[in-house]
């Protein structure tokens, strides 16, 4: 049998460093296993473009594992050249860069390794929250450069304390981030959803649906995006919705890029109807060197938390992730039924609800 993996590359870190299980390096630690199996194991981070790794691959192999971090975007026009393909791994969670709707139809299995590494994400969140409201980027910075004027600070510099924050999605990550709030004493929690919060859930952390969006924005100090990228939700917050957001609002975004509409943040951003805007993911990934995002300011020259894509990739994560993914094939090659909250697509259909409302 024939799998294709496409991973990030590691390099010197990856060598020095075998918890990085998540490289084409480390393979997933999944090498010598499926070897020992007599599968075929490919690895590689070459992506792009019809000579790639991956698209010269993808026609005879039976497994494909990518991986959020690093995208192999299997587009309709590679199902429809996979012609041995029957199940694609994501290791992680978020299985946007696959075409599902495709995968239904040519009925090939999407799973990936659920909750491997919401809390990871969940921090990350909550730590970006705290870096926009405290302006904490640009104190660091001015500390780089030698420069110490606490007022250029502190004229922008907030509490958590008594915000509205609010999250799209309250699944997994988007109520970790609730429930990892709460201490904070924050005025409210709020969420916007599709799918309610079991009531005991939303009790918990006290959170209120505001089942609006507009609605729902324009009463947040702080929004959080914590739902999957699909047709539903691409492009979602964009200057219509911007326009809706309290003025000075903080935004961060650690679920996909082009959930939010690149151009829209940054105008956003310089016009100071967004304070802040921070997250790890971006519309297309590797981001280009010229990326709006990696520069966009607010006036006063911060506002800006955008780090590469690897919230949800920390070692604790990657140890959870690459389990899940050899569960995943030791049930598929045993032919064991797989862990239900795993399945995206299963022969035909949908199997969560989770990637918009079918
Ligand atoms: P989940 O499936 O547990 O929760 C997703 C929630 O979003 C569900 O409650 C669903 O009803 C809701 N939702 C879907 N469409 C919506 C819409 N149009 N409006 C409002 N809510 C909507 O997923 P989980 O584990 O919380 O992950 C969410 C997303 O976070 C993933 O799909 C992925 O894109 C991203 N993620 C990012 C990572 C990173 O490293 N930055 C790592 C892991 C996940």
């Amino acid at each position: 049998m024939k799998i294709l993996a496409i991973l990030y590359n590691g390099f010197k870190a990856a060598e020095e460093e075998p918890r990085l299980l998540g490289t084409v390096e480390n393979k997933l630690g999944l090498e010598d296993w499926l070897k020992s199996q007599g599968h075929e194991l490919i690895v590689s981070s070459d992506k792009e473009g019809p000579d790639s790794v991956f698209q010269k691959n993808i026609v005879d192999a039976e497994v494909l594992i990518t991986t959020p971090f690093h995208p192999g975007y299997l587009t309709r026009e590679l199902f429809d050249k996979a012609k041995n393909l029957k199940i694609c791994i994501t290791a992680g969670v978020g299985s946007d860069h696959i075409d599902l709707n495709a995968a239904v139809d040519h009925k090939i299995q999407v799973l990936e390794v659920s909750g491997s590494n919401v809390v990871s994400v969940a921090e990350h969140v909550v730590m970006s929250i705290l870096l926009l409201v405290r302006n904490f980027i640009p104190a660091h910075e001015m500390i780089e450069r030698g420069d110490w004027q606490v007022s250029d600070i502190a004229r922008n510099a907030f509490d958590l304390e008594n915000k509205v924050i609010g999250t799209i999605g309250a699944g997994r990550i988007g109520y970790r981030v609730l429930q990892r709030l709460v201490p904070f004493d924050p005025k409210e929690l709020i969420y916007y959803d599709y799918a309610p919060l079991p009531a005991a859930a939303a009790e918990a952390v006290k959170a209120r649906r505001v089942e609006d969006l507009k609605e729902f924005v324009s009463q947040c100090d702080v929004v959080t995006v914590n739902c999957p990228l699909h047709e539903g939700t691409r492009g979602l917050v964009n200057d219509e919705l911007l326009s809706h957001f309290k003025k000075g609002a903080w935004l961060v975004n650690t679920a996909r890029g082009a959930i939010c509409d690149k151009d829209a943040v940054a105008r956003a951003l310089a016009s100071g109807q967004l304070a802040g805007y921070s997250g790890d993911v971006w519309d297309v990934q590797p981001a280009p060197k010229d990326h709006v995002w990696r520069k966009a300011k607010n006036p006063l020259g911060g506002g800006n938390g955008m780090v590469p894509h690897y919230s949800g990739t920390t070692l604790d994560a990657q140890a959870r992730y690459a389990n899940g993914v050899r569960s995943i094939l030791e049930n598929y090659l045993s032919g064991k039924p797989q862990e239900p909250q795993n399945i995206i697509i299963g022969l035909g259909k949908y199997e969560t609800k989770a990637y918009g409302q079918r």
